[in-house]
């Protein structure tokens, strides 16, 4: 391949690569030795029941936890001898811990901002595109803690997307959202893709896997099924995703 391609011209090359990956914790294995693959610019959708070990994983790809076993490429690197070059690239934001909720807005954007060594104005002017892109109402001082649901996640949503990341991990972002604000904030995550960015999500909810290009359904750390969503209604039979979900995880609870 020619040095002189750009990402935009090798649309199907794999940013992430995992291969027999596991992770334990203790002498449990949260994870047990799953492998795929994620395309550059694909929503790729995590799911499975709680439990299922699909927070660890994420923690795995973004080089927070060490595997036990098997390899986790991002970029062609091994995640867990390059955290400080991949970092620049990975947006994540976590299924509990997103902001500060006893700070303003502003506040927060610029402690994320700090966490990756950004200067001030540069903050600022990414902040302003950001609030532009997901179409801010509340002031920027509003304390984090009184913005409704949605409107935090957002937010949270922003604070991950600061330093322009290509890679976004996004951990249940819409758990106990109005169905409303769950629509609202899918209509972003399609416009990262749009954009070419390669967004990583993790979702309880099936109507919301429509949207993503592939599904992995996880259960009790292993991956029982991985193909895009009419794939999956077509493997089990099923009529839609929520059908797709009970029959997967019955066969996997056979297991
Ligand atoms: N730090 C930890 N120490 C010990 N066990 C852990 C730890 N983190 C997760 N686990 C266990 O690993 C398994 C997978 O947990 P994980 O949080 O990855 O699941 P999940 O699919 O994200 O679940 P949920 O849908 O509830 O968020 C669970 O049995 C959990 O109790
Ligand atoms: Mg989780």
């Amino acid at each position: 391949m020619s040095t002189t391609e750009t990402a935009a011209s090798r649309p199907n090359e794999n940013i992430i690569e995992v291969r027999d990956l596991t992770v334990s914790f203790g002498g449990f294995n949260a994870v047990d030795g799953i492998s795929f693959d994620v395309k550059r610019g694909e929503i790729f959708g995590f799911l499975g029941a709680n439990g299922a070990g699909k927070t660890t994983t994420i923690r795995t790809l973004c080089g927070i936890l060490n595997p036990a076993r098997g390899s986790v490429k991002v970029e062609g690197r091994d995640v867990s001898s390059s955290t400080a070059v991949l970092k620049p690239l990975i947006g994540y934001m976590s299924q509990k811990f997103t902001l500060y909720r006893d700070l303003s807005i502003a506040e927060n954007i610029s402690f994320a901002g700090s966490l990756y060594d950004m200067p001030p104005a540069r903050v600022k002017a990414r902040a302003a595109e950001l609030f532009d892109f997901i179409k801010l109402r509340e002031p920027q001082d509003t304390i984090a803690g009184d913005l409704p649901g949605g409107a935090r996640q957002t937010v949270a949503l922003c604070a991950a997307l600061l330093h322009d990341p290509q890679l976004i991990f996004l951990d249940e972002p819409t758990a106990g959202a109005a169905p409303r604000s769950r629509e609202d904030f899918w209509a972003l995550i399609r416009a990262l893709a749009s954009r070419g960015k390669t967004v990583f999500v993790t979702t309880h909810y099936m109507d919301e896997a429509r949207y993503c290009a592939r599904i992995a359904l996880m259960d009790r750390g292993r991956i029982i099924a991985l193909a895009s969503p009419r794939e999956l209604k077509k493997i089990y039979n099923a009529q839609n995703l929520d059908e797709v979900f009970i029959k997967a995880m019955g066969a996997g609870g056979a297991r």
